[in-house]
């Protein structure tokens, strides 16, 4: 297993459950210390629990994303953090012009404006002691329009665009960024979003801690994006050569329940 983050001490967030957990899990293993932030405490706490048995620090800053000033409240606590996972997230399933605006004023908050402000805020930190390693996790559904997912969809366009942008801004720096986009992945995410399975979300799904694997491994070799799968993989390429209206029909056919 890469040592690259031994010693080091990653913040990683939406730690309560899914992909971040994995993350969590993956990083104490090859030796990172943590400091795992979400909502959920209790989760937190229990994670942390089972970290530490691998011989790190594991510490719990329970918090709403969504709030600027519990934002700003982690980068002044945890300053010297080396590596940031930018992973919390949700989807809101659903035709957008019927969805609930809180619903998706809320994934807007998390996706976008908190993924944004942590980067923005913890970067600068970073480059001042010429070293630092960031995620964003993105999405498959980053690579073309979909329908029922559009809000969300856009948002992960929105991550994978600003995650290559910067890593080319940062890197002179010492900080490197790198987007993970997985594809379907069984965690809780469908029973937040309510989402309706369809046949191919069920049979596609990977694992998260694969997911996590894939992930940590582009972020240790600097990788400014990776798609988890190859099947995954395949998919987000041979969306380049399908004309984008044509690939919003073919994502609306496989999401469709
Ligand atoms: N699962 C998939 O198929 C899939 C595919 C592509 C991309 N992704 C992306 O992967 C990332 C992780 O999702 P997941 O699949 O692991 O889903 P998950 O199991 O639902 O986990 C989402 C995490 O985000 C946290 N979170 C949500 N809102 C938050 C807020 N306001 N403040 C703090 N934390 C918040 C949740 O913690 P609390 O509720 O405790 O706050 C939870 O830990 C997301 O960015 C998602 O878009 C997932």
């Amino acid at each position: 297993m890469d040592d690259h983050f031994r010693t080091k001490t990653a913040l990683i967030t939406g730690a309560s459950s899914g992909i971040g957990a994995a993350m969590a899990r993956d990083l104490a293993q090859r030796g990172a210390n943590l400091v795992l932030v979400a909502r959920r405490a209790d989760r937190l706490e229990a994670l942390a629990a089972e970290c530490r048995l691998f011989g790190v620090t594991a510490m719990v800053a329970p918090a709403d994303l969504a709030d600027g000033q519990a934002r700003a409240d982690l980068v002044q606590r945890f300053a010297t953090v080396d590596v940031l996972i930018n992973n919390a997230g949700l989807g809101v399933f659903g035709a957008l012009a019927t969805a609930d605006w809180d619903r998706v004023d809320a994934m807007l908050a998390v996706n976008i404006t908190a993924l944004t402000d942590l980067t923005r805020l913890f970067a600068p930190l970073m480059a001042a002691r010429g070293y630092g390693r960031i995620m964003l996790v993105a999405s498959t559904a980053a690579f073309q329009p979909v329908p029922l997912y559009a809000a969300y969809a856009a948002s992960k366009s929105y991550v994978l665009s600003l995650g290559e942008a910067l890593d080319v801004e940062l890197a002179p720096q010492g900080v490197r960024v790198s987007v993970l986009c997985p594809g379907v992945t069984e965690t809780e995410f469908f029973a937040v979003a309510d989402q309706t399975r369809s046949d191919f979300t069920k049979k596609s799904a990977m694992t998260a801690s694969e997911v996590a694997r894939i992930g940590l491994d582009a972020l240790a070799n600097g990788r400014s994006s990776v798609v988890a799968g190859t099947m995954n993989a395949a998919m987000a390429f041979g969306t380049r050569f399908a004309p984008r209206a044509l690939a919003a029909k073919i994502a609306f056919r496989t999401i469709k329940p």
